[in-house]
């Protein structure tokens, strides 16, 4: 297994619901390490730019808007096959597909407001840890 790093997002609807505290501790007691972890506030452009791999799609508004409407806790995730086992963590993304004892699954009611943004493969954990870094986000 490869030791990987992923790129999680905490949204704000995770923020304000007071789930911090327990999507850590799933993290940590999975074994994915945080590398870095950083609350803040991404402006409407910055969504934007981190989503635009759906500029096109139909959601791409609702989901840029939703992204910035308040605090988020950006984290580096560290560990053995780190992007999938942070995925099989999260859920899918449809709530209403998402399995119980996932994140998504125990705490989304609306695919729009599902909780936790996760890297989906080895290229956009790359590109979305190198966004971060590059905005001396992370
Ligand atoms: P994320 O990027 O936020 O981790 O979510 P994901 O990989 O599970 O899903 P993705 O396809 O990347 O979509 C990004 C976010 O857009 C919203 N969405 N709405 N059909 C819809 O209404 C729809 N599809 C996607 C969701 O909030 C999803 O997390
Ligand atoms: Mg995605």
């Amino acid at each position: 297994m490869p030791i990987e790093q992923t790129l999680s997002m905490i949204k704000p609807d995770g923020v304000a619901r007071g789930l911090i505290g327990d999507v850590i501790g799933r993290f940590e007691k999975h074994g994915l390490k945080i590398r870095a972890m950083k609350m803040l506030h991404l402006s409407l452009e910055q969504a934007r730019a981190f989503y635009a791999v759906h500029k096109e799609r139909p959601f791409f508004d609702s989901l840029t808007t939703f992204m910035s409407s308040g605090p988020i806790v950006a984290m580096i995730l560290e560990g053995n096959n780190a992007i999938q086992v942070n995925r099989d963590l999260m859920g899918a993304t449809d709530y209403r597909k998402a399995a119980p004892g996932t994140i998504r699954g125990d705490f989304a009611q609306q695919t729009g407001r599902n909780i936790i943004h996760g890297s989906d493969s080895p290229e956009s954990a790359k590109r979305e840890i190198e966004l971060f870094r590059a905005q001396g986000k992370l």
